[in-house]
């Protein structure tokens, strides 16, 4: 597991050399023909936030033929990453649930790894730093190619009240917008950032958030990122506070777990680091069923939002389960990361 980001090197060596592990040559671009928020995209495949951490990774991901993919969530000020490692192979037969008994292995042992953990605290550059980046990615997107900015707000910006986390979010998506961005992504799901209460759990302040940096962003598509809601109600009542403010929903987010290494002790070091969000094949089942809650929704709410699948899609035929659950994209995180080709597969599956 190598390519796209290299999980043996630092997030910093990753960002100043990467991308790793990704082959030269690069795929023929040409006119999309998928229609996806008034733009035409080749295939509606490509990479999620997380492995594609700068331009040159975005430039590759889109030379592999991954035609739509997410630049990793920036912030309003500098922010730095947990300590290394920050990506650790997960073993588990089977699908991580609620039920799962804790704690879980993980260590380095990628040959085996079909699940992984990933455990970064959003890291950001600076703006003045991230935003030419993420520019220059955007531009890297060849015809029937797009990039998505992804951005998040900081939990105790400003003079730390409601006003001014709100404000936070809208600034972001205003640096973003300003790098020429096509369509952009609102993380509101990370299970790093040190709250206990995800943000995309609190629909009513969700939708402040995306009524106003709407308002900032205007035709811009803004799409809500989201973590695995166990609670039908509670996912109900995040899309009627956001349906026909936003553009899409992306689910889901990495899932927690308490991961040990083989001796029983922490496997990723620091304070508040004994459980970690875990991606891949174990949480395919969580993206599936969020995907076809939220197809569902849409249907019954006869809504326009595009739905973006994500979580464990390894190949060519979970991509098509997720299409058959009403997903309009969908993306690899871990698959890509496991599998460079997983772009060219698509394309060939779709005859592009
Ligand atoms: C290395 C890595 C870093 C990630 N960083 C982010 C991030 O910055 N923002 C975000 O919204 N999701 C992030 N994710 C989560 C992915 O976007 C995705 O939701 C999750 O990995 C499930 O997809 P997968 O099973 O294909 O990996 C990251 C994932 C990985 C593997």
């Amino acid at each position: 597991m190598h390519a796209f980001y290299d999980p043996t090197r630092t997030y910093e060596d990753n960002l100043a050399e990467g991308p790793f592990g990704v082959p030269a040559d690069a795929v023929a671009t040409r006119a999309g023909t998928v229609p996806l928020w008034g733009e035409r995209v080749t295939t509606a495949f490509g990479i999620p936030a997380g492995p594609l951490v700068g331009s040159a990774a975005c430039a590759a991901a889109f030379r592999a033929g991954f035609d739509v993919n997410v630049y990793k969530t920036v912030r309003t000020r500098a922010h730095r990453a947990h300590p290394f490692p920050n990506t650790l192979a997960v073993h588990l037969d089977g699908d991580l649930t609620p039920q799962t008994p804790m704690p879980l292995l993980a260590d380095d042992d990628w040959e085996r790894a079909s699940s992984i953990s990933n455990s970064f605290g959003v890291p950001s550059a600076d703006p003045d730093v991230w935003q030419p980046e993420m520019a220059r990615a955007a531009a890297a997107a060849g015809p029937g190619q797009l990039l998505v900015g992804s951005f998040q707000g900081t939990v105790g910006s400003g003079d730390g009240s409601v006003e001014s986390y709100v404000a936070d979010h809208v600034v972001a998506a205003r640096l973003v917008k300003e790098t020429g961005v096509r369509a952009m992504e609102m993380n509101l799901s990370c299970p790093n950032e040190g709250t206990n209460r995800l943000l995309c759990f609190d629909a009513p302040l969700v939708a402040r958030i995306a009524r106003a940096v709407k308002e900032e962003v205007g035709d811009v598509p803004l799409v809500l990122k989201l973590a695995y809601f166990a609670e039908d109600a509670a996912l109900e009542e995040l899309v009627a506070a956001t349906d026909g403010v936003v553009d899409g929903y992306a689910a889901v987010n990495t899932m927690p777990a308490r991961l040990v290494d083989d001796a029983g002790a922490q496997a990723l070091p620091g304070e508040g680091r004994a459980v970690s969000g875990v991606c891949g094949r174990a949480i395919r089942w969580a993206g599936l069923e969020m995907t076809a809650r939220l197809a569902r929704l849409r249907e019954h709410r006869a809504s326009r939002v595009r739905l973006i699948g994500v979580g464990g899609v390894l190949s060519v035929e979970d991509r098509a389960a997720y299409v058959d659950a009403g997903a309009d994209v969908v993306m690899s995180a871990t698959g890509a990361m496991l599998d460079p080709s997983l772009g060219r597969a698509v394309r060939s599956a779709d005859r592009v």
